[in-house]
């Protein structure tokens, strides 16, 4: 990816991995605009970051994605990165979900890591091809290959946000729009509340290393043990999502 010059959208860039990604963007001679829904998130995320530029949006709104484009692209004309990286994770067991009263709960899941990634790049795809150089950046999960299986809307988003960038990727070749998939392996963020995801990997060794791979022009980048679980074979798959599992049932008993 070309890692300077540009104006880059990052959702869900208050916080987390987005920030981390926003500060080396900004670092590296970038303009960039992060999105969210909390507005105290975004306030802190300017003050710890000079020149971030900051915007309150729920991805969650079709309304506000168009309403986000049409911002975005008045205001900013140069805009040539949208980094698709808002995200939210539920855990849960499917016999105590209770979904007759309450699926709205459990689809925000799907609105948010998978609708509005496709709508948001469909959206600039149009507007990314008259540039003379784009790209689109999808941040998926080690999860979109080794489903987990207390988290199962959340790996069924991801897997098809692996498999909606791969199409991407084939429409856009012929433009000057790089579409590149980030899967990241558990890193430390607050992703689905404070405290579930301590175990990951530290969230700026984590940027750094995918900061590196950018630079050397990858385009689907893991880390850590997402590196391997890319490329796994089906019975390996079968494998590692069963450990998981057997490791981790008794947190949705
Ligand atoms: N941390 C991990 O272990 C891990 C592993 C693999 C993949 N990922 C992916 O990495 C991405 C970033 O997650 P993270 O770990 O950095 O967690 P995070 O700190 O919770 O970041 C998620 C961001 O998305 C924003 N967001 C959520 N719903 C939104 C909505 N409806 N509209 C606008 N913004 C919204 C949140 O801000 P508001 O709440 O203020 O809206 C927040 O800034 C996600 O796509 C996640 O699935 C994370």
């Amino acid at each position: 990816m070309k890692l300077t010059g540009n104006t880059i959208l990052i959702t869900g860039g208050g916080s987390g991995i987005g920030l981390a990604f926003a500060e080396r963007f900004i670092k590296a001679g970038n303009q960039v605009i992060v999105c969210g829904r909390r507005e105290n998130v975004l306030q802190q995320a300017g003050e710890k970051v000079p020149n971030l530029i900051t915007r309150v949006c729920d991805l969650e709104i079709e309304s506000e994605r168009v309403a986000l484009f049409d911002w975005v692209t008045a205001n900013y004309p140069d805009v040539n990165v949208l980094v698709n990286n808002a995200g939210i994770q539920l855990r849960y067991n499917v016999l105590k979900a209770n979904v007759r009263d309450n699926w709205s709960y459990f689809s925000k899941e799907i609105t948010t890591n998978l609708e509005a990634a496709c709508h948001l790049s469909m959206l600039f795809a149009p507007y990314f091809a008259a540039k003379e150089y784009a790209a689109i950046m999808n941040v998926t999960s080690g999860l979109a290959f080794t489903p987990f299986a207390i988290a199962p809307i959340y790996s069924a988003t991801k897997a098809a946000l692996h498999s909606f960038t791969i199409s991407l990727r084939h429409q856009l070749s012929e433009t000057a729009v790089e579409v590149i998939e980030v899967a990241p392996p558990a890193v430390n963020t607050d992703l689905g509340g404070a405290g579930l995801h301590t175990q990951g990997e530290p969230l700026e060794a984590f940027a750094d290393g995918i900061f590196n791979d950018l630079s050397e022009g990858k385009q689907e980048i893991g880390y850590g043990t997402s590196k391997a679980r890319l490329r796994m074979s089906r019975d390996e798959i079968d494998l590692y999502a069963e450990k998981m599992y057997q490791s981790t049932k008794n947190l949705i008993e």
